[in-house]
């Protein structure tokens, strides 16, 4: 090659890419704005590296395997000649150049997913949209960047926007010059290894002179803006949920197999110009097996533990949340209950619709759904004018549907983003892949540098502050939240752990085996007994408000007064229970 970077039709760098092609540090950041080239720049560096030094391996990674596909597969795919290599694996996605080097495509959704790496060495690695990484997830692969052959210099590269869970560790290494926290052997960084090509959208002269694209960033939220179209890394400095890991916090909404009988809730940021937020969630029990196990945390796989479990796959979930059943049945096994959870598995974002329209977009998504409360922003019961509020308007046609009307939200702002970070902490909260909003919006909130505790508002945060809306109640009656795992409180009621509950929905047969857990005849009167007088309240004070200590809905339940001697027959020769319970409703003999 004459010229490395002007590969004619091919590839030709503009002088940012260039820039960053010619750097000679070991670890490379291209960052900043969006659209300058970065993504391309990566790759061609990859196929430069490789092209260059004959059988050597160079890796290229995404988070996740539906961004790899569209981003660097899809360049490569568009962009490299097939006369160039002598294949291209498919399956593994995997090329091999004509003179024996390899490039692979790969993604770690997954925090020990890197751990497939383990055993190989790559000449250069390269990573796309690196603040979706995890600072130990950089640090395990920096030792995977080596190469045996004399005279090649191995060497990584990011390129990223401001902005998500990495933004903090990345922001340190390259703009700061600093070892960031949780930088292993911080004596050890040296600030000369790290070069920080600045792009701005102006280095790519396609979108430069594109007004359309330019108008969509400016259109943006304003940090967004700022850090999009600028590349500016302070905006977004102090960013609130720090520890928010797509795989950990995320499934794939099949792998949640959700019942007919778990509790579901919706929650509504009403919002007009600004659009509306609409999450629908669900409460997973506990003790559920189903083929839902989380994956092991960022802590555990700094511990070391299940480093040796296959990754990406379902046996890299935790020791703990397995159970010997797989089919979506209950385990009562000791030790091994998967812990409750909130699972919030719809999202509808949309604005300029009017509170009946809005009404009836709901009422169509919970077909055949059984929603048992649905709760409002504040702001939307206030009446503005002599006119019916909006929560009235929307009450309107959610009733007209056999939907309840809706509740107004607590609107304790640092208690409902302190409570959501600690169901992240505890793995108590799920987001299923299809809230797409909600998982971008997530990783960019940031602290109130005037209220540490609270997150600062901006344009673009309804998702979140619906989701909260839904937390707060839902943490309440599905048993999770702080008291519920014994950590720190978060300045909410605490769940309701000391009473028995029925869960709506859940087969009769289930409610008495899950709550009557004693096997010892006296303990399995008296814990009957507490159901009993529990129901009785419960029928007593009709529909109550969960926060005072009843579950939703469960006055809808009838118990029949079986005796106590009869339930073993219920339980049809079940395992005994441990701590067997409904969504937070223990029974302690
Ligand atoms: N040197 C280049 N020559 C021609 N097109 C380019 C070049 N660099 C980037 N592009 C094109 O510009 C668009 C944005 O590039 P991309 O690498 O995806 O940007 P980023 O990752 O910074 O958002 C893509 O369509 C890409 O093919
Ligand atoms: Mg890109």
């Amino acid at each position: 090659m004459d010229d490395e970077y002007d590969l004619g039709e091919v590839y030709r760098a503009f002088d940012r890419q260039r820039e960053f092609h010619n750097s000679k540090k070991k670890y490379r950041l291209f960052g900043g704005a969006a659209g300058p080239g970065k993504t391309k720049a990566l790759l061609w560096e990859a196929i430069r590296k490789a092209l260059l030094n004959d059988g050597c391996d160079t890796l290229l990674l995404r988070r996740t395997f539906p961004e790899l596909e569209a981003s660097l597969v899809a360049q490569f795919r568009r962009d490299v000649p097939p006369s160039w290599f002598r294949s291209f694996n498919e399956a593994k996605h995997i090329v091999t150049w004509w003179n024996g080097s390899t490039t692979r495509f790969g993604y770690c959704r997954n925090e020990n997913d890197v751990y497939q790496y383990q055993g190989a060495e790559f000449l250069f690695i390269g990573i796309d949209e690196l603040t979706h990484f995890t600072l130990k997830q950089w640090q395990f692969l920096t030792s995977r960047n080596r190469c045996p052959i004399p005279g090649t210099f191995p060497c990584m590269a990011g390129a990223t926007n401001p902005g998500n869970i990495g933004h903090a560790w990345v922001k340190a290494l390259w703009v700061d010059k600093e070892p960031p926290t949780g930088f292993e052997r911080p004596e050890q960084y040296d600030p000369g290894d790290y070069d920080f090509i600045r792009a701005r959208i102006a280095d790519n002269p396609i979108y430069a002179n594109d007004l359309n694209y330019r108008k969509t960033l400016e259109a943006l939220p304003e940090q967004l803006r700022k850090a999009f179209l600028d590349g500016d890394w302070d905006v977004l400095s102090g960013q609130y949920f720090d520890l928010f890991e797509i795989g950990r916090h995320t499934a794939r909404p099949e792998e949640i197999g959700m019942r007919e009988w778990w509790p579901r809730w919706v929650s509504i940021d009403w919002g007009f110009q600004h659009p509306s937020a609409v999450y629908w969630h669900c409460g997973m029990p506990k003790g559920i097996a189903n083929s839902y196990q989380r994956p092991a945390s960022r802590q555990e796989v700094a511990r070391g533990q299940d480093a040796g479990s296959k990754p990406g796959s379902l046996d890299s979930g935790l020791q703990t949340a397995q159970t010997s059943a797989r089919d979506d049945r209950y385990s009562f096994g000791a030790g091994g209950e998967a812990a409750a959870r909130i699972v919030t598995y719809r999202e509808f974002v949309q604005n300029g619709l009017s509170p009946r329209m809005l009404g009836q977009a709901i009422a169509e998504r919970c077909k055949g759904e059984k929603i048992q409360e649905i709760y409002l922003s504040p702001d939307a019961f206030a009446h503005r004018t002599s006119e019916a509020s909006i929560a009235e308007q929307l009450g309107e046609v959610l009733g007209a549907n056999g939907l309840p009307r809706p509740t107004r939200a607590d609107d304790d702002r640092v208690g409902g983003w302190q409570l959501m970070y600690q169901l992240l902490e505890q793995d108590a909260w799920v987001i299923t892949e299809n809230c797409t909003k909600l998982i971008e919006c997530l990783p960019q909130l940031v602290r109130d540098n005037r209220r540490v505790e609270d997150v600062r508002k901006m344009e673009g945060d309804d998702p979140a502050d619906a989701a909260r809306y839904g937390i707060v109640p839902g943490a309440r009656y599905a048993g999770v939240g702080a008291s519920a795992m014994g950590g720190p409180g978060a300045g909410q009621a605490p769940p309701l752990y000391s009473q028995v509950r029925f869960v709506p929905g859940m087969p009769l047969g289930e409610q008495i085996a899950r709550q009557v857990t004693a096997e010892e005849p006296t303990s399995r009167a008296i814990q009957f007994q507490r159901l009993e007088a529990e129901r009785r309240r419960g029928n007593s004070l009709g529909r109550r408000d969960c926060r005072d200590g009843g579950g939703i809905g469960e006055e809808r339940i009838g118990i029949r007064a079986e005796r106590p001697d009869r339930l073993r027959g219920e339980r049809r020769g079940r395992p005994p229970a441990c701590g067997g319970s409904t969504m937070g409703g223990e029974v302690s003999p």
